[in-house]
């Protein structure tokens, strides 16, 4: 997984331009905490994602090759999001655009997702209302956490009475109550996994074909064992 992520993030410099990555989550605190996180995901196997802050559509391209379906918004269309989104074959993320916070929050109450990654208003009150309308899922990734110039998602993600928090920084994972005893808590990587297809496979030769469907790992929603009660399961 670890050397996908470089190689993802190269790519997408090498077809656009640097800016692309700029503030994005593919490439902030290196590969190897970034991979920590993909695997996680692969492990958890989300059917749908929704990411908050879209931005140019770099960590979505990732998140592309770990569930089903990404929905991601924002406040602001980025003229290059679908350019990177399909460079990178990645189909199956829809980009949404808001007009502002009740929009998205309206939204949000709408679709059906089973797993969060919030990278958008990065104050306390902005991480809040975005955990507020996603909590319902299960599962938060954030991002920026412990990071100095984004107290405000550090001071949120330290707030939290209930469920179990994972730091992993700068990421933080909330899993509602129940669902952590189902998912990997170490922050080693994890070794000898088989490795999740990512975006931009068909450029590398096709040599890490998809998992047939039959043999795909349930997603964590499956197994009612952890599906916590109170939550809004599928
Ligand atoms: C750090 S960037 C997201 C990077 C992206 N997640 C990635 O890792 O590639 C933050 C994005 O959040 C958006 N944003 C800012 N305030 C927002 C809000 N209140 N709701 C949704 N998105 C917001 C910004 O327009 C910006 O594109």
């Amino acid at each position: 997984m670890q050397h996908l992520i470089p190689s993802l993030a190269s790519r997408l410099a090498a077809q656009f331009s640097h800016d692309i990555l700029s503030a994005s989550a593919l490439v902030h605190g290196g590969a190897a905490v970034v991979a920590r996180q993909a695997e996680r995901l692969r492990t958890l196997r989300p059917r749908t994602i929704v990411e908050v802050g879209t931005r140019h559509g770099a960590f979505a391209a990732l998140l592309s090759g770990l569930a089903d379906t990404v929905f991601t918004l924002d406040l602001h269309q980025s003229i290059h999001a679908r350019q990177v989104l399909d460079f990178a074959g990645a189909a199956n993320v829809v980009p949404l655009i808001v007009a502002d916070d009740p929009a998205k929050g309206r939204l949000l109450d709408a679709l059906d997702f089973d797993l969060a990654f919030i990278d958008g208003d990065h104050s306390r009150e902005g991480v809040a209302l975005d955990f507020a309308h996603t909590r319902r899922c299960g599962i938060v990734l954030f991002h920026d956490y412990a990071d100095p110039g984004f107290h405000g998602v550090t001071e949120f993600v330290d707030s939290l009475t209930h469920g179990t928090i994972v730091r992993d920084a700068p990421f933080a994972w909330w899993f509602a109550p129940g669902v952590a005893l189902w998912v990997p808590l170490s922050t080693a990587p994890v070794e000898g996994a088989a490795l999740t297809p990512l975006p931009l496979r068909e450029r590398e030769g096709g040599s890490e074909a998809p998992e047939p469907a039959a043999q795909r790992r349930p997603s964590w929603r499956d197994g009612t064992p952890f599906c916590t009660a109170g939550l809004r399961c599928r």
